[in-house]
């Protein structure tokens, strides 16, 4: 495309500074931080946190010489703050999805709903299980759309998996309570929404169970790692047979393989004391890490309102936003494009390797149409489970293309994705406001 030009040509910019993609000074020289938010955080705490549990020479969370109860810890200050009876800390968010889905006993005729703005992570885990993936649309929330989640409810479904995307809640409220009033499980998707609320009531309040990711990119870290949380204790004794090898483990765990009523197949998916003492440290900053985020990002986004062609994503609640995100939306695809283009020529850019300013065309794997594994219904078995399952064969005319949700494709071609650093300078902060202001500028009136 030739990057000269907005898409149409705008007779409205002479009065304006010249924008960097036509020759102009760019905004800023210096790359924007990187995105991972938890990761900038990483200091003293973790380090000594980590040291207790390396000189304990004590690394596994059940048992050992000097056991340093890192895990443990984690587990019962996440209660403590967010009010959730039960919470197990596991090796990653898609092993606690996997766990979700086996804990609520999916499998194949069941389906699972699934707004098609996700990560394939949620696919996965249903697939994995034997149950089938139903795909929702999203709305302006860029969460799931609760009017088609009611309309694609069948005689099959039996679960909702909501995914509380890019750091904050659309319509939880609205898709519990339909999820309640047709006896459906709802499973919350809390991986990039860690420390965010709706009104008050913290994510992973809403549903049956509720999962977490401690991965990189997430709003805290150990690298990798990943938590659920549930009221049920049924559930919860569930889900710890299944994230270990199947079984409860005693008092002073040991595998209990007397119970027969806990006797399943296991994920080996047991967090070390490594990660727990990171992760504990990093818990006891997130609620700073999401402040710096929130702030800055709305302060962004205050700065920038109004403006010709541009307009944003809908929060419900921007007060329960965790900020990791700034979603844009412009005219079509082509202006989505060489607003990027454009952006990332003054200087809104990250280092080598993050993905600061991106279309959402680029955002891979969170758009079900860009995960072919999905559209070709990929096994990993030679026949083909659960797609041939014959329990499955009501899905059968069930589509994953491009075309199946027609909000979701729209928010594809016309959007555009900010990352929120979690350590924005006031500087920072301005320059992303003067950059969007004037590169917004240049774009045709509508
Ligand atoms: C919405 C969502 N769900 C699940 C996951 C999976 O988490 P993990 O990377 O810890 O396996 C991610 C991580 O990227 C995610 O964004």
């Amino acid at each position: 495309m030739n990057s000269d030009m907005p898409p149409a040509q705008a007779a409205h910019t002479s009065h304006q500074e010249e924008l960097a993609i036509r020759g102009g000074k760019p905004v800023r020289t210096l790359p924007l931080p990187w995105e991972l938010p938890g990761a900038h955080w990483i200091d003293e705490e973790e380090r000594a946190l980590v040291d207790q549990v390396v000189k304990a020479r004590s690394p596994f969370r059940f048992y050992g010489p000097d056991l340093q109860h890192m895990v443990d810890r984690l587990e019962q200050e996440w209660c403590e703050t967010y009010g959730h009876p039960h919470a197990l800390a596991v090796s990653s968010g898609t092993a606690a999805l996997s766990i979700a889905m086996s804990a609520l006993e999916l499998g194949p005729g069941d389906e699972v709903l699934v707004p098609g703005y996700l990560w394939v992570s949620c696919v996965a885990a249903i697939v994995r299980t034997g149950a089938i993936p139903r795909l929702v649309d999203i709305d302006d929330s860029f969460c799931m759309d609760p009017e088609d989640l009611a309309r694609k409810i069948g005689p099959h479904s039996r679960a909702v998996l909501c995914v509380h995307m890019s750091g904050a809640p659309g319509h939880i409220d609205q898709i519990a309570a339909i999820c309640q009033a047709h006896g459906l499980k709802l499973i919350e998707d809390c991986a990039q929404a860690a420390g965010a609320s709706f009104k008050g009531t913290p994510v992973g309040r809403f549903g049956h169970v509720a999962i977490f990711s401690f991965q990189l990119n997430k709003n805290m870290t150990s690298g990798e790692g990943g938590l659920l949380v549930c009221k049920d204790d049924v559930l919860f004794e569930r889900i710890v047979a299944l994230h270990d090898l199947g079984y409860p483990r005693t008092e002073e765990g040991r595998l209990d393989t007397i119970r027969e009523d806990c006797q399943l197949w296991g994920y080996g998916a047991r967090m070390s004391e490594l990660a727990g003492a990171m992760a504990l440290a990093q818990k006891r900053k997130l609620p700073a890490i999401t402040g710096a985020m929130r702030n800055a990002k709305w302060r962004i986004r205050d700065g920038i309102q109004g403006l010709n062609g541009l307009s944003f994503r809908h929060v419900p609640d921007p007060a329960g936003d965790s900020g990791p995100f700034l979603l844009m939306q412009l005219a079509d695809s082509h202006t989505a494009d060489w607003f990027v283009e454009a952006l990332r020529a003054e200087g809104i850019v990250g280092p080598a390797g993050s993905l600061a300013c991106i279309t959402m065309r680029q955002w891979g794997l969170h758009w079900y149409c860009n995960i072919p594994s999905l559209v070709e219904r990929r096994s990993n078995s030679r026949d083909g489970f659960p797609w041939t399952h014959p329990a499955n064969s009501f899905a059968n005319g069930y589509s994953y293309e491009a075309g199946t949700l027609p909000v979701c494709d729209e928010m594809r071609e016309r959007g555009v994705i900010l990352t929120i650093a979690s350590v924005l300078t006031d500087q920072d902060v301005e320059d992303v406001i003067h950059a969007i202001r004037k590169v917004a500028g240049a774009l045709p009136h509508a």
